[in-house]
């Protein structure tokens, strides 16, 4: 049976050719500690470290000391949240947003007694207008906007850059995990104070990594979550002011960042605004032919609007996990069912609590891959409105 992973929005699959021989060669030759040492592997380690700053910083329009290197998204959300909200703040944010912001948000929340107000738009999709976002930030008097930048449910694209300068001079913080790699952005001119996202996912580099961007003057107040060595002024017990080192603490994950780095550069390559046609392309494939099965429906799915190589369906009758094991063991096809760590999208498209079955594309999946999915929903659907 052919294998068809259609899960690129929980991480990609394939990786960018030359990603693993990248990993594997970095532990093989490289792997010094970056910058704790002047020796030749210590030297070498950094380099591939840096070479690969400059690639991602490159590919997402980050300056190169400014674009800094952790274990993931969640982890730079939660850096951004912790670091900008404090006691009698109020943050904005939207009803699509996954985990990773809620979850940090609630946090704080019970902890600092901060306040969470959400735009709850007219725009039936869920993402707002940049406008409504204005009113809320300045009616809620905000300090800070946190936003995702495409639903992880649905794959709406959000207006970020619009909403960025909506909303100024408020800070705008957006989560990129679902689009960076996938959908064209330029962070030096996007209006945004910050952009953090995941390296394994539209980046198409191993798991265990994700990028911040920062512009001025967040890039010079942002403090860390975690603190550590760096390598650099090691006579003091403070976290030195420089970055990258000050939000860097710990050796970081060599072996993965080289592949994001060698994933950068065939992404550039490849170029990001391709991708996004050739994805674009096959969800609305996807949607439209899902929508005209009997049973089946499509959530969220707003022809008129960008949207990211991922959709959320369900078929009437059918638990999503149920049908999601069937399609994996019947017809070997991949994906994720259920809430996506986004129960409050859940709520907003009356999917809560069964959830949907998302499908994710990525550059390499074809117009054969989608078809095999929706003929698939389609003898499942059939076969359920039969029994
Ligand atoms: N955040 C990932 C997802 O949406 C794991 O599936």
């Amino acid at each position: 049976m052919r294998r068809i992973y259609l899960d690129h929005g929980a991480t990609s699959f394939p990786k960018a050719p030359g990603v693993a021989d990248a990993v594997a060669s970095f532990l093989r030759n490289d792997a010094g500690n970056p910058g704790r040492g002047g020796h030749r592997l210590a030297v070498a380690a950094s380099r591939a470290i840096e070479d690969a700053r400059e690639s991602v910083a490159e590919l997402l329009g980050g300056h190169p000391e400014r674009t800094l290197f952790g274990p993931g998204s969640t982890f730079w959300l939660n850096t951004l949240c912790a670091g900008l909200l404090g006691p009698g703040d109020t943050v904005v944010t939207s009803v699509l947003e996954h985990n990773s912001v809620m979850r940090p948000l609630r946090y704080l929340e019970a902890a600092r007694g901060i306040t969470i107000v959400t735009v709850r738009t007219a725009n039936a999709s869920g993402v707002p207008d940049p406008a409504e976002v204005r009113s809320v930030v300045s009616a809620a008097r905000a300090k800070l906007v946190v936003m995702t930048h495409a639903s992880n449910v649905t794959g709406a694209v959000f207006p970020i850059e619009d909403i960025a300068d909506a909303v100024a001079p408020v800070p705008v913080a957006a989560d990129g995990a679902q689009t960076a790699g996938s959908v064209p952005f330029d962070f030096a001119s996007s209006g945004l104070a910050a952009y953090a996202c995941s390296g394994h996912k539209g980046l198409l580099g191993p798991t265990g990594t994700g990028v911040l961007l920062l512009a001025p003057p967040l890039a010079d107040e942002l403090q860390p979550l975690v603190r550590g060595g760096t390598g650099s002024r090691s006579e003091s017990e403070e976290m030195p002011v420089l970055l990258p080192d000050r939000l860097e603490a710990g050796t970081p994950n060599g072996a993965g960042i080289a592949g994001l780095g060698v994933a950068a550069r065939w992404l550039l390559a490849r170029g990001v605004s391709s991708i996004h046609q050739h994805e674009s392309r096959l969800v609305a494939a996807l949607a439209e032919r899902l929508s005209s099965i009997p049973g089946a429906h499509v959530h969220g799915w707003d022809p008129g609007r960008p949207h990211t190589g991922i959709l959320s369906f369900t078929v009437d009758g059918a638990d999503t996990g149920e049908l999601a094991a069937w399609l994996d063991r019947e017809r070997g096809i991949m994906l994720r069912a259920g809430l996506h760590c986004a129960p409050a999208a859940h709520r907003w498209l009356g999917t809560f609590p069964s959830g949907t079955l998302r499908p994710g594309l990525s550059p390499f999946s074809t117009g054969a891959d989608i078809e095999a999915l929706a003929a698939a929903v389609e003898e499942f659907a059939a076969r359920r409105r039969s029994t």
